[in-house]
């Protein structure tokens, strides 16, 4: 059939990747999604920037605007980051009938509830929270029969990567920020990952999906990884623990209210999250019928997250075709949300 076109707003670390593999695997995605999927146009800041995977020219535009209101894109991906001019571009999109494909956790964390409303055919984010990891997905659709209790594990891998170098090799905070950087990891604005507002916003979507109900950045308790220090480190190894960012989300034991905190915490050393080592993620989903499950992998990074890109974009490629919809999020549970909750 004839090819859905995509729209790509955003050229850095992840939208570089896109490009990539939507080139090279072009025949294989064609033939999953049923139609070929073709970038129609590519939104930069800025024209004429070395890129880390070359995009044809005549595809490359500043009017990220225009693009995504043009009549022939079916899809657009957000890769920008951050909520403005990303929440804009996507409601313009939405508006336009476009399924959209986002790895923005700040927006939908700070307002997914004017998104979600907004959109007429999918919204997937897979990309949003743990990277490369199948998490958002499965807790939408596979565990959407049962009852979720908890969500807890380490969902940044830029501040996994600084506390796990420190603790392997004894480097200081901001030796280990540095080498987080240069490896591609960290957010622009290394604050989002070193004050755990990063891990906050996923906290906060993993939480409004895992209890069906509406919980922001803001709801979340939060402290980051800059007061730890490399005595704080070396202190915790000796006594058989390792120091671990981590989110937690809880339904309280009343089901009536949920807590949702990020948190450094000293993990024993022969817990699983401890052997979660330079930028993973590992995150736990305790539900009532399913159990203990344990989802890992490759948190941040370029083509990792872009792997969750291309997952979603098959996705909503294939709804279009059938010309049906995803998961839409489902909020009716009218929980109270407190910024420290039970474990
Ligand atoms: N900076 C983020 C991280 C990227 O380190 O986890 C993925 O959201």
């Amino acid at each position: 059939s004839k090819p859905l076109k995509v729209a790509l707003l955003g050229c850095g670390v992840v939208g570089s990747q896109v490009v990539r593999l939507l080139t090279e695997q072009a025949e294989d995605l064609a033939a999953r999604v049923g139609a070929p999927l073709e970038l129609a146009g590519v939104a930069v800041r800025k024209l004429g920037r070395k890129r880390d995977v070359p995009v044809p020219e005549e595809l490359l535009t500043t009017d990220a605007h225009a693009l995504v209101t043009r009549d022939d894109v079916d899809i657009v991906v957000e890769v920008i980051g951050g909520i403005e001019p990303a929440r804009s571009l996507i409601l313009a999109a939405m508006a336009g009938g476009k399924s959209v494909v986002t790895a923005n956790k700040a927006l939908l964390a700070e307002d997914g509830e004017t998104v979600h409303a907004a959109n007429r055919a999918d919204l997937y984010f897979e990309a949003a929270v743990a990277g490369a990891i199948p998490l958002i997905r499965p807790m939408r659709e596979s565990l959407a029969g049962d009852r979720v209790h908890r969500v807890l594990g380490i969902v940044n891998g830029t501040t996994n990567y600084i506390l796990d170098k420190m603790d392997s090799t004894g480097a200081s905070f901001t030796d280990a920020l540095e080498e987080a950087q240069s490896l591609g990891y960290a957010e622009a604005d290394p604050t989002a990952d070193v004050e755990g507002f990063d891990a906050a916003a996923k906290a906060a979507i993993l939480a409004g999906i895992a209890f069906h109900s509406r919980v922001t950045a803001a709801d979340v308790y939060r402290e980051g990884i800059t007061e730890i220090s490399a005595s704080d480190v070396a202190s915790a190894k000796a006594m058989g623990y390792v120091i671990k960012l981590l989110a937690i989300c809880a339904r309280s034991d009343d089901g009536r209210s949920v807590g949702v905190r990020v948190h450094p915490a000293m993990i024993p050393r022969s817990h699983p999250l401890a052997g979660v080592r330079e930028a993973y993620n590992a995150v736990f989903v305790e539900a009532e019928s399913a159990g203990r499950l344990m989802f890992y992998g490759a948190g941040a990074g370029g083509a990792p997250t872009a792997s969750a890109v291309l997952g979603d974009l098959v996705a909503v490629g294939r709804n279009r075709l059938a010309g049906t919809r995803g998961p839409s999020e489902s909020v009716y549970a009218d929980l109270a949300v407190h910024p420290v909750g039970e474990t």
